[in-house]
């Protein structure tokens, strides 16, 4: 059966995304129906949006037309999804407030459908307490809020707030689709179908590196791209999980459906991580700075002093804390790169720090900022080891194996 999208674009720079999203949409067979706000006008023009999706556009609710034709209830409700992109801080605000004072956010409180938000905003404002107060409130709500993409900003700045890529949000929309009973085709099996085999749990994947300051501009770090950690969310995602995804700086989309928290230091992951509990299983991907050093107020300056000497002390063992904890999840997985002797490596390591699994692989060669993986799964039972596959292939895999195990 066709799938129905009720699209309400918002007024930002972003708004012209979403004709690139409608497009898409249509390309991949789902009806749009699209509400344009106020502010969404000044970007878009209800012509355009009606003609990429072929249907009318609504932009008020004081249309006694469309009020006697459609009226904004059914509006809200004859769809399967309501998707919000670009959703600005504002709209986000009145979401989480309740409040109904024009169309949009009228559907959007009368609306009995899942709603998915894709937010679009300055990094500042992305930032802000309040807007973070908001998503955490929305999220609680039900409402699946993407993560917004970093990078260069309309407005000159950088950082996270650009909407994620129409490709992102589609898939973040037949996610939402592949999740719901209905489109389930045959009867579901011991093991569970697609998109369910994980439904329910919460899974927290760490990655990327950690920066760990010297003074306001330097920084000491690793060469970890966050690939296989965001390929290993994405993929638990993929199988209906609640995913954290507490990452370190890296120049990665977040997978679909995944939330994503960003830190910089290994204590900034420390702490997102405790905050995340409790969870059903983490798989701790993270290159985690081993030291930091103690970090200068203002820039260190070169002119002739000698070359400065860092002070390093220990960071905290993420991963061991974790598998100590009284709030351990119920498997924990760790990673182990190792240059020599993986696998003697990983089998200590996976004592030493109590971990239920450890993913062992060999970074002598370009596996760190590569695309292929060679790893060894070691657990209780003994040793595995898979043939070399792209990153992507290995995080399925591993969902899968943790899917079993849960
Ligand atoms: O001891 P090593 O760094 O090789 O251990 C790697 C594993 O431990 C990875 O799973 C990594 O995410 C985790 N780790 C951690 N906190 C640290 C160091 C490593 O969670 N400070």
């Amino acid at each position: 059966m066709t799938k129905r999208v009720l699209l309400i674009v918002g007024g930002g720079i972003a708004a012209y995304k979403a004709c690139e999203l409608i497009r898409l949409c249509r390309k991949a067979g789902i009806e749009v129906k699209c509400v344009l706000t106020a502010g969404g006008q000044h970007f878009v023009t209800p012509m355009t949006l009606a003609a990429l999706s072929e249907n009318q556009v609504y932009t008020t609710l004081w249309d006694l037309k469309d009020e006697a034709e459609m009226g904004h209830i059914q509006l809200s409700r004859e769809a399967d999804l309501v998707v919000v992109a670009p959703a600005t801080a504002d709209l986000m605000a009145k979401m989480a407030a309740g409040i109904a004072d024009d169309l949009a956010t009228t559907l959007l409180l009368a609306t009995d459908k899942p709603v998915l938000a894709a937010p679009a905003m300055n990094v500042r404002m992305w930032q802000h307490a309040a807007t973070r107060r908001n998503v955490a409130t929305l999220r609680s709500d039900g409402v699946t809020v993407l993560e917004p993409d970093e990078g260069p900003m309309a407005c000159g700045e950088y950082g996270p707030g650009r909407l994620p890529e129409p490709e992102a949000i589609l898939a973040a929309i037949q996610s939402q689709f592949s999740g719901q009973p209905e489109l389930v085709e045959s009867p579901s099996t011991g093991s569970g179908q697609a998109g369910e085999r994980l439904r329910g749990k919460h899974i927290l994947v760490t990655a990327g590196p950690t920066h760990e300051p010297i003074d306001p501009v330097r920084y000491i770090a690793n060469r970890s791209s966050g690939r296989q950690g965001y390929a290993i969310a994405g993929a638990l995602a993929a199988l209906g999980a609640k995913v954290t995804l507490v990452s370190g700086p890296v120049a990665l989309p977040t997978p679909p459906g995944v939330a994503r928290v960003d830190i910089e230091t290994a204590q900034e992951m420390a702490n997102a991580v405790a905050q995340a509990l409790p969870a059903d299983a983490a798989v701790m991907v993270a290159a985690v700075g081993d030291w930091r050093a103690e970090a200068a107020d203002q820039k260190i300056k070169k002119e002739g002093a000698a070359p400065p000497r860092l002070d390093l002390s220990e960071n905290p063992d993420i991963l061991a804390m974790l598998a100590k904890s009284p709030h351990r999840p119920g498997l924990v997985i760790g990673f182990a790169a190792e240059t020599e002797r993986v696998i003697e490596h990983a089998t200590a390591k996976r004592e030493r720090k109590g971990a239920d699994w450890i993913v062992a692989n060999d970074v002598s060669g370009d596996v760190m900022g590569g695309e292929a993986n060679t790893v060894h799964l070691v657990t209780s039972g003994g040793v595995e080891s898979w043939e070399k596959l792209p990153k992507d292939e290995v995080g399925r895999r591993l969902a899968e194996r943790i899917a079993d195990a849960l």
